[in-house]
């Protein structure tokens, strides 16, 4: 008999502009961990409207996060991929976990605290508890593994805290009912799978700064949907200093352009960024830029496509999600009522 693979969990908001850094820090890695994993690959839905979403940009929105993670080689028969609102016991399990976690802990988010901005009174509640329903997510699955990018990591944290605090608030409970399903208790730790040289991509026009889906400029990402041309032409403009690329990974350290581009030179090719300065230290951004854009193309070009090809179906999309839904439900359910026993509700 073969052990039982451990269980992976991410998510992705359907939040448009899909991106080199959602690829190279998340969608990427989903593909690298299905040989030993089990993975439940979720779009995020009822994150995305913790902002606003206009309804038929959702409704597209979720099905080109759908088609990227196909596209990118997720095997949709082997795993499952689904969107969130399809699955009830993402907001239930967040409900009880609302009553676990601690308003201060909450209150110390620093992703909250960036996408609230100033107007922090105007926020939505929802983008408050975003972290709440994020912790429900992966452990209404018990899942044990959890590829992010690195903004992700003081989530993964709390979702931490939050298992441990059920697992120790309801311990004599969890002893006296025999579910005791990991060392931990009921709950495992989920780990974060943080890794590579493209954990954190940065905008093209500001080496300080995260490539993101909500930056105004689009001149500041490559997205999942640009064509060649578009891909040449940004790489082109992409910030640089004037001075020739270093020897050493060392020297990168105060260049955060230079760093950047670099570092997704290295995750595309599948190197260390030690071994891209073994080829292009001492060589300028003009022989650079070239060579990067190419490897760029070369691996968003298929995908692209396939991306296109399935979008043009969005029923068979649908039917995907919906197939996804019932298989993470199978899984799901009986952990929700194991949490509703737990907590002492009847039924
Ligand atoms: P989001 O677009 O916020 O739903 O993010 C989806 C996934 O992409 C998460 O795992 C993020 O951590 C990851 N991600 C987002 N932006 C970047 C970036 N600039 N570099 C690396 N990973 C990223
Ligand atoms: N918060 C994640 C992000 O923006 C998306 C997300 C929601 C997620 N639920 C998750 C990621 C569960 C991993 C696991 O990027």
């Amino acid at each position: 008999m073969s052990e039982k693979k451990p269980r992976v969990f991410s998510g992705v908001q359907p939040t448009g502009n899909l991106h080199l850094g959602n690829y190279l820090g998340a969608i990427r890695r989903f593909v690298e961990l299905q040989n030993d994993h089990e993975c439940i690959y979720c779009v995020v839905d009822m994150h995305a409207i913790t902002v606003w979403q206009d309804p038929a940009e959702l409704t597209r929105n979720i099905r080109e996060v759908a088609a990227a993670f196909i596209a990118a080689g997720v095997d949709a028969e082997q795993h499952i991929i689904f969107n969130q609102s399809q699955v009830s016991g993402h907001a239930e399990l967040a409900w009880v976990f609302n009553c676990v976690a601690r308003i201060g802990w909450l209150n110390r988010m620093t992703q909250f605290k960036e996408k609230a901005g100033k107007n922090r009174e105007k926020a939505s509640v929802g983008l408050y508890d975003y972290p709440v329903l994020m912790a429900a997510d992966i452990l209404l699955y018990h899942a044990e593994k959890v590829p992010v990018g690195e903004d992700q990591k003081q989530h993964l944290e709390l979702t931490r805290d939050i298992a441990q605090k059920f697992n120790n608030d309801y311990g004599p409970r969890i002893r006296e009912l025999g579910l005791n399903k990991f060392d931990e208790g009921f709950f495992p730790l989920p780990e974060p799978v943080i890794a590579g040289p493209a954990t954190r991509v940065m905008s093209l026009k500001d080496g300080t700064k995260k490539m993101s889906k909500s930056d105004p400029s689009d001149l500041s990402r490559i997205n999942l949907s640009d064509d060649a041309d578009a891909i040449a032409k940004k790489i082109r403009k992409a910030k640089t200093d004037p001075h020739p690329l270093p020897e050493t990974v060392e020297e990168l350290k105060e260049r955060p352009e230079a760093d950047n581009l670099v570092g997704i030179y290295a995750a595309l090719a599948g190197i260390s960024k030690q071994d891209v300065l073994n080829e292009f230290g001492g060589k300028g951004f003009a022989e650079f830029k070239p060579k990067l854009a190419e490897l760029t193309v070369e691996t968003l070009a298929p995908i692209n496509a396939e991306m296109k090809r399935l979008l043009a179906d969005p029923t068979h999309l649908d039917a995907i999600l919906k197939n996804g839904a019932e298989r993470a439900r199978a899984i799901a359910d009986p952990i929700w009522r194991d949490v509703k026993a737990i907590v002492g509700f009847i039924g």
